[in-house]
């Protein structure tokens, strides 16, 4: 057999490998048998030089033009086979893009924290500092530093959770006053937010709530300052046109004391089933601190003066919102909190 027929054998040969060839490396492989350095292609090409010039030429050219041909068959069958594992392999990872994906939920403030929140900010603004209190108190801090003793009718007011070691769950936050006044000489300007417990419930009691209290001792502070500085809060609270009265009161640990009312937030002052017809919405206790609770932690009632304050932040955060039932507030139902998303 002569050389071209050779090549012609080589080129079927090849051609069938191409064909059947079922991955990329088996072409690979082809390639450098049959195209290669040392691929039997060149090995035909070396026995040239022994054939007369004619036939040099004719062989020379349909041996380039085997190898051209075979070398495009073996780059696209390469790229027929890339396509096809593509292919398998986005059908085996099929992605869906029309499914609805997941819907990651933003976290958010709950009302009562964003309540308290605010009504610190505006506080901490005037110059308070904010103070803390453990919510498991002595009765000392809680009511007898408070001047309330113990046959007091005030420890009525408020029925008191005990434990069993004596201590009790704090019933307001005033005692942060006494810790406060203990260990810092005046002038003193705190609040202190927190949790506090009562023996209640009901659609505007909750066993446990919060308060924000406040203190400022210094030397002649008056009722004036008392009354300036809550109309800066409940005005920023409630807007510039809130309706403000303080009504005289009584706690055992100011004196003259008062509670302040403002103008009811659902009716504008009509009347209506919210201010149970009166137009006014209690809204906290204030008053001057009595000379009593300074004489318990060594204050000079002569020198200072000061006064104190006690709000609920519920109350406030179900009048700013419009709440009706404080039990909302703190049974974690989502259909309630994601009402109050991006209040803050
Ligand atoms: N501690 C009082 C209460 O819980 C509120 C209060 C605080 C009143 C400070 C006067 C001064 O009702």
């Amino acid at each position: 057999m002569g050389l071209k027929e050779d090549l012609k054998a080589l080129e079927e040969e090849v051609k069938k490998l191409i064909e059947t060839a079922s991955d990329i490396e088996k072409l690979n492989e082809i390639r450098i048998n049959y195209l290669g350095k040392k691929g039997k292609i060149k090995s035909i090409l070396k026995m040239l030089g022994k054939l007369s010039p004619e036939e040099r030429k004719e062989i020379g050219q349909l041996a380039n033009r085997i190898k051209d041909y075979l070398e495009e068959s073996i780059r696209e069958k390469t790229e027929l086979l890339k396509k096809k594992a593509l292919e398998e392999e986005l059908k085996k990872n099929k992605i869906d893009l029309s499914l609805p994906s997941h819907w990651i939920e933003s976290g958010s403030s709950h009302p009562v924290i964003s309540t308290l929140i605010e009504i610190s900010q505006t506080f901490i603004s005037m110059g308070f500092s904010v103070a803390e209190g453990p919510e498991v108190e002595k009765e000392k801090y809680n009511f007898d530093m408070l001047n309330i003793p113990p046959d007091h009718p005030a420890r009525d007011m408020q029925d008191t959770f005990f434990l069993n070691n004596g201590d009790i769950l704090r019933t307001h936050t005033s005692p942060v006053q006494i810790r406060t006044m203990l260990r810092y000489k005046p002038p003193v300007a705190i609040i202190a937010p927190g949790r506090v417990y009562r023996k209640d419930a009901d659609p505007t009691h909750s066993p446990m709530f919060h308060q924000i209290e406040g203190l400022l001792v210094d030397r002649d502070v008056t009722f004036r300052d008392l009354k300036g500085i809550l109309k800066i809060f409940l005005e920023s609270i409630f807007g510039q046109d809130v309706k403000i009265r303080f009504r005289p009161s009584y706690f055992p640990f100011t004196e003259p004391s008062a509670e302040v009312d403002i103008g009811c937030t659902v009716c504008g002052g009509k009347g209506c089933r919210v201010c149970k017809g009166t137009g006014w919405l209690e809204i906290l206790g204030c008053g001057m601190v009595d000379p009593e609770v300074f004489k318990a932690v060594d204050i000079d009632p002569e020198e200072y003066t000061g006064f104190a304050f006690g709000l609920g932040i519920e109350r406030i955060a179900m009048l700013k919102y419009r709440i009706t039932d404080i039990r909302l507030l703190f049974t974690g139902d989502m259909r309630f909190n994601q009402q109050f998303k991006g209040i803050r």
